[in-house]
């Protein structure tokens, strides 16, 4: 159980732990914006408490830059449950750090030893521009959600749950596919900065399900063109999968590029109607 700080009133605040603590000497990338030159700035984070979080290390060690007069790193975070996707960092060369199948936000200082040097980078993508230091531009991964456009379900009042039956196993291959969070560790981690990984997830929620028919084919297409606008192509690394905090699997992959290939059959009989 760690409080992050005590702060007294008109004095210093303080970390408050109740287990070990460690020291870290960390190697920052700190960059003013876009175009600017960037850089590693060596910053020690002391009395970390081994229970805080990856981003409460962070906080601590901006309080003090603040209170020393130097400027605060900036990285990009939300929810810090590991939901929102905005967490992003490249920790010792590995997409969110080194626990499997966790978000930057649910990473424990335990996972450290005391003494360690430990590399914090933003994601490095060309679809992904710096903003400023940790913090990186996603909106690539918007217009890819723009393109797949709506489903033409009649909303009406609340249906009977049973009203259209779907099998457990299709139900839970689509869930698993909507755990995607949009983070962007999969493209941070792919030596071709591609983004199937991602799309594959978003298209494969829809495709799989009942209400997701009446546009799958347009849908697909639409999504997987302007997701090639942006990123790199996908030549079956698997390391998308591997960074991935919430278990995406490459299967999402394999059912994208089916449904694409149809989809470049099916839309043109379409259009020469
Ligand atoms: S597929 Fe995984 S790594 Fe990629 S954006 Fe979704 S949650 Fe993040
Ligand atoms: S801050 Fe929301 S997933 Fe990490």
């Amino acid at each position: 159980m760690t409080a992050i700080m005590d702060r007294p009133l008109g004095g210093e605040p303080k970390p408050v732990h109740h287990g070990a603590t460690i020291n870290l000497k960390l190697k920052v990338w700190r960059q003013n914006g876009p175009t600017a030159q960037g850089h590693f700035d060596t910053i020690e984070a002391t009395d970390i408490g081994e229970d805080a979080s990856f981003l409460e290390m962070l906080d601590l060690v901006n309080e003090k830059l603040n209170n020393d007069g130097k400027e605060p790193i900036t990285f990009d975070h939300d929810c810090r449950e590991g939901i929102c996707g905005t967490c992003s960092l490249m920790i010792n060369g590995v997409a969110h750090g080194p626990e499997r199948g966790t978000a930057t936000c649910q990473l424990h200082m335990r996972k450290f030893h005391d003494g360690q040097e430990v590399t914090v980078e933003p994601w490095r993508a060309t679809a992904f521009p710096i903003i400023k230091d940790l913090m990186v531009n996603r909106s690539a991964f918007d217009r890819i959600i723009e393109a797949g456009g709506y489903i033409t379900v009649s909303a009406g009042s609340a249906p009977d749950a049973n009203l259209i039956p779907i099998p457990k196993t299709v139900a839970d291959a689509s869930m698993d596919s909507a755990a995607c969070i949009g983070c962007g560790a999969c493209v941070a981690a792919c030596p071709n900065g591609a983004a199937n990984l991602f799309t594959s997830a978003k298209i494969a929620h829809l495709n799989l399900l009942p209400q997701g028919q009446s546009e799958r084919y347009k849908r697909v297409e639409a999504m997987v063109d302007t997701m090639e606008q942006y990123f790199g192509s996908c030549t079956n690394h698997g390391e998308c999968q591997e960074a991935c905090p919430k278990s995406i699997s490459i299967d999402n992959i394999a059912l994208m590029n089916k449904d694409y290939m149809k989809a470049k059959f099916k839309n043109r009989r379409y259009l020469s109607r």
